[in-house]
C-alpha cells in the first residue's frame, strides 16, 4: 500500500502525565520542531484521553494539559506554523476510536508490550482504556489522514499496529487507500533514551527514582548532580562503537552527547576517546544546561499567561475539527452509518 493519493500531513502526541524529560525531548519533541520549521503541515496533540486510561488527579490533570502546552511552545513549536490542540476538544479521535475497537482484533491487543508493562501482573484490574489505548492512537492518526509520525522507539509497535488496522479497514470496506499507512519517523541518534540508573530501561516519567531521569523544569544544579551521579563503569571512552556494545550506561551518556550536538556518535569517540567518564560528564552537563536553560525558563514565562495558552489550544481545536469531521465523515458514509 502508498500513500500515493495522500498529501504529506505529520501528527504525534505525548501525553500530560508530569513533566517531560529528556528523552520525550530528544526522542520526540524536538524532532516536532524540526518538522515544522521545514515547512510542512504539522499537528501536535496533547493526548489527554489517554492519560486517563489509569486515574488522574482531575486539578493535577488540568494543571499538566497546560504545562505541557506551554512546555511545547517553549521547545520552539509555534502556533502559527503548527496545529497544537488537546484531544478531548476534539471528538473525531472518539468517535473513530470506537470505529477502530471494531475492527480490532483481540489478539493484536494481546501482544502489545506496552500494555503488559503497564498492566503489570495485575491485568485483570488494568482499565478496558489501558488495554484499548492502541486503537485510540491508532484514531489520533488516522482521524487526520496524517503520513508521518514522530515518534520515540517505543512507540514503533503502536505504528505497526496503526498500520493493519488502517490496512484492514481499507480491506474489509473495500475502500483502497481510504487510511493511508503511517511511517513513524523515530530520531537515529536519540530512539530510545535510557535511565541515568539503569542504562537498560528507559527514561521514564514514571520510574519512581528522580535521579533517573533528566526533566525539562530542571535546573543547573540538579542536572549537574544527576550527571555527576549518573551510573557508569572504571573504563575509559573507547574509540570505537563496538567498545560500547556491552557498557549500556555509556552509550547512553555518549548517545545524549551526539544528540545534542546533532553529531555523529563517532565523532563523540573521537572528541573524547582515553578520557574517564569524569572528564567527560562535566561537558554533557554543560550541554544539557545549554540546552534546557532557556526552555525551563520560558515554561516559567508562559506559565503566568495561562489565557494565552488556553487560547492557543481553543484554536488549536478549532483547525484540528475542520481536518478531521470531513475524514469522520466519510469514515461513517463507508460503514453505511450516513447517507451524504
Ligand atoms: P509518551 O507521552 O509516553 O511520550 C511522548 C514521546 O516521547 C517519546 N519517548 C522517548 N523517546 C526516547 N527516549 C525515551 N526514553 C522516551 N520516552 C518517551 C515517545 O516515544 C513519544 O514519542 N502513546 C504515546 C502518545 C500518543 C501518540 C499518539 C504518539 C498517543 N497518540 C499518536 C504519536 C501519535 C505516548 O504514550 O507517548
Amino acid at each position: 500500500m502508498d500513500n500515493n493519493n495522500h498529501k504529506q500531513r505529520i501528527f504525534s502526541g505525548v501525553q500530560p502525565t508530569g513533566n517531560l524529560h529528556l528523552g520525550n525531548y530528544l526522542g520526540a519533541v524536538k524532532n516536532f520542531v524540526k518538522f515544522q520549521s521545514a515547512g510542512n503541515e504539522t499537528l501536535y496533540c496533547i493526548v489527554d484521553l489517554h492519560a486517563i486510561t489509569v486515574w488522574q488527579n482531575p486539578l493535577e490533570l488540568k494543571k499538566s494539559i497546560r504545562e505541557l502546552a506551554a512546555t511545547f511552545i517553549a521547545c520552539g513549536l509555534d502556533s502559527e506554523k503548527s496545529i497544537l490542540f488537546n484531544q478531548s476538544q476534539v471528538s473525531s479521535h472518539s468517535e473513530l476510536a470506537w470505529v477502530f475497537n471494531c475492527v480490532t482484533r483481540m489478539g493484536w491487543l494481546n501482544r502489545m508490550t506496552q500494555f503488559k508493562d503497564k498492566a503489570g501482573k495485575n491485568r485483570e484490574n488494568a482499565s478496558v482504556g489501558l488495554f484499548v489505548y492502541p486503537s485510540l492512537m491508532a484514531a489520533d492518526i488516522l482521524a487526520y489522514h496524517a503520513t508521518h509520525v514522530p515518534v520515540g522507539d517505543d512507540q514503533k509497535q503502536h505504528l505497526e499496529l496503526t498500520r493493519d488496522i488502517a490496512i484492514k479497514f481499507n480491506n474489509d470496506f473495500n475502500v483502497p487507500n481510504f487510511f493511508p499507512c503511517p511511517e513513524p519517523i523515530i530520531e537515529k541518534n536519540s530512539p530510545r533514551i535510557m535511565s541515568l540508573r539503569d542504562g537498560t530501561k528507559k527514561m521514564s516519567k514514571s520510574e519512581t527514582s528522580d535521579m533517573s531521569r533528566i526533566n525539562l523544569t530542571d535546573n543547573s544544579d540538579q542536572i549537574a548532580l544527576k550527571i555527576r551521579k549518573a551510573k557508569t563503569d572504571q573504563d575509559p571512552i573507547p574509540d570505537a562503537i563496538s567498545g560500547l556494545e556491552t557498557r549500556p550506561e555509556a552509550k547512553n551518556l555518549i548517545n545524549i552527547y551526539s544528540s545534542l550536538e546533532e553529531c555523529k556518535i563517532q565523532e563523540v569517540l573521537d572528541m573524547f576517546c582515553g578520557k574517564p567518564f569524569s572528564f567527560f560528564k562535566p561537558k554533557l552537563t554543560e550541554l544539557i544546561i545549554n540546552e534546557l536553560k532557556p526552555i525551563s525558563n520560558q515554561i516559567t514565562k508562559l506559565l503566568n499567561h495561562q489565557d494565552h495558552i488556553d487560547k492557543v489550544l481553543y484554536n488549536g481545536s478549532l483547525q484540528a475539527k475542520k481536518i478531521s469531521k470531513p475524514i469522520i465523515d466519510k469514515t461513517y458514509k463507508i460503514l453505511g452509518l450516513k447517507n451524504s
